[in-house]
């Protein structure tokens, strides 16, 4: 099989920054993706409805600017101590898709995140009671316990007890990166426990934690979470291709300057927007998997936030491709995962 053709994919977690840069990122997810929801770890975070539709507001502008006239940013709210459960009310009546939880000092721009998740029970409720899903970033936070570990304790210490206090509630465990994550969701799905779903992003099921490392220190290849062990990409690939409703495509796709990703201290992220849809097929097909690719990225999401699926298609064709070295991201550059290597698969439009 050479082309493949599939319904629209949307991209389920999308990370597009704000202001000059807009336009720029936001032309790579719209020439693939119908519809992208919208991470709000912004400076400052999105953490009022307002906010976030002013920001749908500049997305929708910049897509308009980029030629996507079509295109359709869905927003997330991010998740405070003090989140009220009437700003629920309000998230649900504007059309908000859900609302992230970012631990404190999980991630990029997490710092005003949850410090303890119980201080969100009301607002939990609430969301549990208006079918609004909370989207989780899933790593516990204390130094004492090891970077690679993090996932697999958070499973146990918060997202499991979280789930049975809120047994109604709708969860989407981000980017996971770990057999115990993939587990956890199958477990509870077969034991109809709850609604329950997992994005899983290309750079995951393509590399193994090795990649940081190959013959040196290689930044671009740094997110959190982290890339993990073979056994865990093993287990994800399993997941993603499988043929689960439970499992779909979010790029978690994190663009940072090529200065502050090069760096002494670099930021965590993988930029995989422009090529997003070519190295999912390349995940799928490397297991022979390619005829699962539509279900995953663009039935399954949809399905599970109850919205509608895309109408138009898209096609992509076993063609290779050389990634380019950078992009332009407003006055910076943007180096992508996988600079200047080539990809088996090429999208077509
Ligand atoms: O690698 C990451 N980058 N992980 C996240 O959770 C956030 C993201 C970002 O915003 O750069
Ligand atoms: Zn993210």
């Amino acid at each position: 099989m050479n082309k493949l053709t599939i319904t629209c994919p949307d991209d389920w977690h999308l990370h597009l920054r704000d202001g000059e840069v807009l336009p720029d990122l936001v032309s790579h997810t719209a020439r693939q993706f119908s519809r992208a929801l919208v991470m709000p770890n912004l400076k400052p975070p999105v953490t009022t409805v307002e906010q976030a539709t002013q920001y749908q507001h500049r997305i929708k502008e910049a897509a308009q600017q980029a030629g996507y006239p079509d295109f359709v940013p869905l927003m997330t709210l991010y998740l405070t101590d003090k989140t009220a459960p009437s700003e629920i009310d309000l998230a649900v009546e504007q059309g908000l898709v859900g609302v992230k939880l970012y631990p404190a000092g999980a991630t990029t721009n997490s710092d005003a995140g949850v410090t303890h998740i119980e201080h969100c029970d009301s607002t939990l409720a609430r969301m549990a009671e208006l079918g609004l899903a909370l989207l989780v970033h899933g790593e516990v936070t204390h130094q004492s316990i090891d970077l690679f570990d993090r996932e697999a304790f958070f499973i146990d210490e918060v997202l499991d007890p979280l789930r049975k206090r809120h047994p109604r509630l709708k969860v989407v465990f981000e980017h996971i990166t770990t057999k115990q994550a993939v587990d956890y969701v199958e477990q509870s799905s077969a034991l109809g426990q709850g609604q329950i779903a997992a994005t899983i992003t290309a750079h995951h099921l393509l590399y193994n934690r090795n990649a940081i490392f190959q013959g040196g220190i290689r930044p671009h290849y740094y997110c959190l979470p982290v890339l993990k062990r073979e056994v865990h990409r093993q287990a994800l690939l399993a997941a993603a291709t499988g043929g689960s409703n439970r499992f779909f495509l979010g790029t978690d796709s994190a663009p940072h300057a090529k200065h502050l990703k090069e760096h002494t201290c670099g930021c965590a992220g993988c930029f995989t927007a422009a090529q997003a849809i070519e190295l999912y097929a390349q995940a799928f097909d490397s297991v022979g998997k390619i005829q699962q690719l539509e279900s995953f990225a663009s039935f399954n999401g949809a399905d599970f936030y109850g919205l509608p699926r895309n109408q138009g298609q898209i096609t992509i064709e076993k063609k290779p491709q050389k990634i380019p070295a950078n992009y332009v991201m407003g006055k910076e550059l943007l180096v992508p995962l996988n600079a200047e290597e080539s990809l088996e698969w090429s999208f077509l439009g």
